[in-house]
């Protein structure tokens, strides 16, 4: 079974909880904008987009540990307030990053959680910080947000995308990933398209939502068997308002990870 990380997909995606059930409507590869979805941003290593992160406060982005390649703060920096993925809105350069210390490189699957810290606040048009999912849920409409990979050549979409996605309970997706343990640091949701392909099909609301997942891995593009696999937001809120209000955690964590 080949395994991908999204990292090399250039990929990175949100899931969110639409507590709005009302827009419903089913649309393929649906375009979605910053205004509706302001808590996202894209972060850049070497000047590049390479993942989406989350504002969850305005000095801090959380996002994949997989994303963060080369562990020193002076590779990244972060674009907000911008619909387009290479362009638009405001730069600002990330001063800190905070690795969870369970995160192992060479297993790069399990604790897949990082932080961002930027010494200019994160703020202005368009940007406004979501919230933390409390729990799993399951039962409830799910929206991926971001500038997922449109098809598998893996190159990212421009424009950001909104797909509706399902959950799947921990159980069912164990049983799909017989060689792979799935993790209570981890959730599973599928898209509810035909020919499933991150940022495809899909149209809900996610304004007032919580943030429950954070793209991690999968098999790829294109095969409704198997469901992505999600950094479980929920679980790591103690460790997240640790790093964000103990000023003494938030320095490099990790060990693990070499440039
Ligand atoms: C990381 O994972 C590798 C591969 O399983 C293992 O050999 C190594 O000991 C792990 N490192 C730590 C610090 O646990
Ligand atoms: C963290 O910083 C805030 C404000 O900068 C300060 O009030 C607080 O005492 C600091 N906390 C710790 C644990 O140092």
């Amino acid at each position: 079974m080949k395994l991908k990380h999204f990292q090399f997909l250039f990929f990175f995606s949100l899931l969110l909880v639409s507590e709005a059930e009302k827009d419903k409507k089913i649309i393929d590869d649906t375009s979605t904008s910053i205004e509706k979805h302001s808590y996202l941003v894209s972060i850049l290593f070497n000047g590049k987009h390479i993942c989406g992160g989350s504002l969850i406060k305005k000095n801090f982005v959380l996002t994949a540990a997989h994303c963060i390649p080369i562990l020193h703060h002076s590779h990244y920096s972060i674009r907000y307030g911008s619909n387009k993925v290479n362009s638009g809105g405001t730069v600002t350069k990330v001063t800190d990053i905070t690795i969870h210390h369970n995160y192992n490189a060479s297993t790069p699957f399990d604790y897949d959680i990082a932080i961002l810290k930027t010494s200019n606040p994160i703020e202005g048009v368009n940007v406004i910080p979501i919230s933390i999912a409390v729990e799993e849920e399951y039962d409830i409409p799910f929206m991926l947000v971001g500038w997922g990979a449109l098809n598998s050549d893996e190159t990212a979409s421009n424009q950001l995308l909104e797909a509706n996605v399902k959950m799947i309970n921990r159980k069912t997706c164990q049983k799909m990933y017989v060689n792979k343990k799935i993790t209570d640091r981890m959730i599973c949701a599928a898209a509810n398209g035909k020919d499933a392909c991150h940022g495809d099909s899909g149209r809900s609301v996610a304004h007032n939502g919580g943030l429950v997942g954070i793209v991690s891995w999968g098999r790829g593009c294109a095969d409704q068997l198997y469901p992505d696999v999600y950094t479980n937001v929920a679980y790591f809120k103690d460790w997240i308002d640790g790093v964000l209000t103990d000023n003494s955690t938030m320095n490099i964590w990790n060990n693990n990870l070499n440039s």
